[in-house]
């Protein structure tokens, strides 16, 4: 059995760096045998439960087609469908899912809540995005960047962009865990938390990685094997919409940053959803309000040859498979 057998996922801190190359190497396999139609039903009659408190596309359905070809069934618990912290505590509602189920997925606000799930479900509870980390998404982009760049050690990566949310916080933690030279790029008021920083520059040294924050573009993007970027603008923090875009607006990926990384084999992802389309509800409106017609990448770039994000949304059904079998298969 896998070493990562009956433990949970909160933080891709609970995880090695041979761990995260396992459930990676895994996840390839997993896609391979989905393309052969070859049968992994490694959970069969499992019952697995998915609470959501925010909205998802990826994630839940992911999590779903996931548990359909392992064998397992899915319960969705949306976040008017049970008490969870309302009514009901955390702890309690952990302990009586914890007998029902093989596995618990959470996505929500509050990191404590999925630590409280953990430590009284006795059954794998795995993050699908807490206001504070995002860490199946990492899987899925590091897949991405192994299929395409062949390597995870030594990419340079640089992240643009709200430097204090889950996916930045994740990719920080991650990147240098499995050894890349991680930059994180955005203005000083986004920098992240001092002890996220600190934790992953005490793994960088032991795997050979590198840490930076920066604000200044050019220096951070120089060089950039990937360049990410996510929303301006997290889930749960939409008072802050006018604040982020004057503060993110310079640090939008269009084509002159592009340029300035010199790589013409230059990977740029995204985790989605992605804000550059006006034709989006929401899209509309803040161009009503702020006459901004691009968020945080511009169409071209979205579209260009440079673009994997949509292999990469791909992938995380792949990765949450794999990290689902591995931590969950009995036999
Ligand atoms: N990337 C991601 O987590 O997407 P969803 O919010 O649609 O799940
Ligand atoms: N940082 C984004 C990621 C969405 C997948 C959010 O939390 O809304």
């Amino acid at each position: 059995a896998s070493t990562l057998f009956g433990k949970s996922f909160l933080t891709l801190k609970d995880f090695s760096e041979s761990e995260i190359h396992h459930l990676i190497d895994m996840a390839e396999d997993l896609k391979a045998k989905k393309k052969a139609g070859i049968p992994h039903r490694y959970l069969d009659g499992q019952n697995i439960a998915m609470l959501f408190e925010k909205p998802s596309t990826r994630t839940r359905c992911a999590f779903t087609v996931a548990c359909n070809d392992l064998g397992a069934r899915a319960e969705y618990l949306g976040k008017n469908d049970i008490q969870l912290g309302k009514k009901e505590s955390v702890r309690d509602t952990a302990k009586v899912l914890g007998s029902m189920f093989d596995g618990i997925e959470f996505r929500g606000f509050s990191h404590q809540t999925v630590e409280e799930l953990a430590a009284h479900a006795g059954v794998p509870v795995w993050n699908g995005l807490t206001d504070l980390y995002h860490p199946t998404q990492v899987l899925a982009d590091f897949l991405t960047i192994k299929e395409q760049a062949g390597r995870l050690k030594g990419i340079t990566f640089v992240y643009v962009g709200d430097g204090r949310n889950n996916v930045s916080n994740s990719l920080l933690i991650g990147g240098a865990k499995v050894g890349m030279d991680i930059r994180i790029c955005s203005p000083e008021a986004l920098f992240p938390d001092g002890s996220i920083v600190q934790y992953a520059e005490q793994t960088a040294k032991q795997t050979g990685g590198k840490v930076t924050v920066s604000a200044n573009i050019d220096e951070a993007v120089a060089g950039a094997d990937v360049l990410y970027t996510d929303v301006w603008v997290s889930m749960g923090e939409e008072n802050h919409f006018e604040e982020r875009i004057k503060q993110l607006h310079p640090y939008q990926v269009n084509q002159t940053m592009v340029e300035k990384t010199n790589n013409k084999d230059l990977i740029f992802l995204h985790c989605l959803p992605a804000f550059h389309d006006l034709e989006t509800q929401v899209g509309k409106e803040v161009h009503k309000k702020f006459g901004l017609s691009e968020m945080e990448v511009t169409d071209e770039v979205f579209r260009s040859k440079h673009s994997f994000v949509f292999a990469q949304a791909e992938n995380r059904l792949h990765t949450i498979k794999a990290l689902m079998a591995a931590t969950n298969q009995k036999a």
